[in-house]
């Protein structure tokens, strides 16, 4: 299935159920000044979710342009966390609840895309017996693959009982896929809930019926409510048989632009496809936060797009990439995601611009700054030092505009966060 079909095709499902198809919002959130970025599907509807806003309809389905800056320590390393990933998501403001969720979800995974629901697993927050039994009785899961797990896992926010944010909350259900055992880490409790491989979060339905404040009060909402949240990129790996997103349609073309500029080819295990990968992902953020208007800069959402740059601009240098190379991958992004997100089309020439600009400075702040960091290398190398000393590693990123990720992934010495 290709990623434009995957889209139309969860679209219609919930429409025909329905959903007003709404457009994704913008990376930048147009209601919520707490949100440095729109991270997921329900931001543009947190005041519906709260009871205070009001719409001309109950139910809706987006496919959502998201940005989470907690994962950028995972891109690369793992087969499926991203910066910039797209939501598919339904939502319910105070109308269906658990039972239609639930259900619509096994059978769009099951009849519409055709996943094997042997492969299917399960989980449920632990005290949430009616999502249980849902699963259980309705949809007819075996319960050796229904899990109970805690808040950390089974809350959205995760945790947000104990840490927050204030706002909509409630416990979630998600659905994994089992990629088999070839991918288990090995490790005994090794399940859904494991950080390897092995099992790919799919879906995640949230009964959003909390709203915390501060201290971890929980109060009902007016209604409940169901948020949503579908992995696009995982779910096209899962249908197209590839155990990792950066091999599908998405993002191979993009890669394949990196192993040009590197005349290297792409390696899924060393070094080099974590590189890429990573390359490839941060690119596609940068190419979608200028399409919506966040130009790179020192503070704020212009200094995650600041940083995505630099640290691709590394990669790209450790590649043996030695000219600005970068606007080149942008070209490659618009052309795979410019029929669903014609914005990044339009703007094409001056998001190429911008990277274009930014790359060719930041690889003469790179060269000094990496220059200085082996100098300070080789003198605590030769006084016995093994862990980088906070205070350079500080003065790197401060002064010589090292970001602490650069210098982590370039040095032999140990770097403590
Ligand atoms: N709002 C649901 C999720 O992000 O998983």
């Amino acid at each position: 299935m290709r990623a434009d079909e995957l889209r139309e095709s969860y679209i219609r499902f919930f429409v025909e159920r329905f959903h007003i198809h709404r457009p994704s919002d913008s990376l930048v959130p147009t209601d919520d000044a707490t949100l440095l970025f729109t991270g997921a599907g329900m931001n543009q509807f947190k005041e519906m979710l709260l009871g205070r806003g009001k719409l001309p309809f109950t139910r809706a389905v987006t496919s959502q342009k998201c940005l989470r800056t907690g994962d950028i320590p995972n891109v690369g390393r793992t087969a499926g966390h991203h910066t910039f990933f797209e939501m598919l998501g339904n939502f319910s403001f105070g109308d269906y609840f658990k039972k239609e969720t639930i259900t619509w979800a096994w059978e769009y995974l099951t009849k519409i895309l055709k996943i094997d629901a042997d492969r299917l697993r399960v989980s449920v927050y632990e005290d949430d017996q009616a999502s249980y039994d849902i699963w259980k009785d309705e949809v007819g899961v075996p319960e050796a693959r229904i899990h109970r797990f805690d808040a950390k896992e089974n809350f959205w926010p995760a945790d947000a009982p104990t840490k927050g944010p204030n706002g909509p909350c409630g416990p979630c259900s998600e659905i994994f896929y089992d990629q088999g055992p070839e991918y288990d880490c090995g490790k005994p409790d090794c399940g859904p809930d494991c950080d390897c491989d092995r099992y790919v979060e799919l879906w995640n339905l949230v009964f959003t019926q909390f709203e915390r404040a501060e201290g971890g009060k929980l109060t009902p909402l007016p209604s409940k409510n169901i948020d949503t949240g579908m992995g696009l990129e995982r779910t096209l790996a899962v249908l197209n048989g590839k155990p990792n997103n950066f091999e599908t349609e998405l993002f191979w073309p993009i890669i394949q632009r990196i192993e040009a500029a590197a005349r290297k080819e792409y390696e899924r295990t060393t070094d080099v496809g974590r590189r890429m990968r990573r390359i490839a992902d941060h690119v596609r953020a940068v190419t979608f936060c200028i399409a919506d208007g966040v130009l790179p800069s020192n503070e704020g959402r212009g200094y995650v797009v600041r940083k995505l740059l630099r640290i691709a601009t590394n990669d790209g240098l450790q590649l043996g990439i030695q000219h600005p190379f970068l606007h080149h991958v942008v070209d490659e992004v618009c052309k795979i995601m410019g029929s669903a997100y014609p914005e990044v089309k339009a703007r094409e020439d001056y998001i190429n611009k911008v990277v274009k600009k930014e790359e060719f400075k930041f690889r003469v702040t790179l060269k000094v700054g990496l220059r200085t960091l082996r100098e300070n290398e080789a003198t605590l190398k030769e006084r016995g030092v093994e862990v980088l000393p906070g205070k350079i590693l500080f003065w790197l990123h401060d002064t010589c505009g090292l970001p602490t990720e650069v210098t982590e992934s370039s040095t032999e010495l140990i770097v403590n966060e």
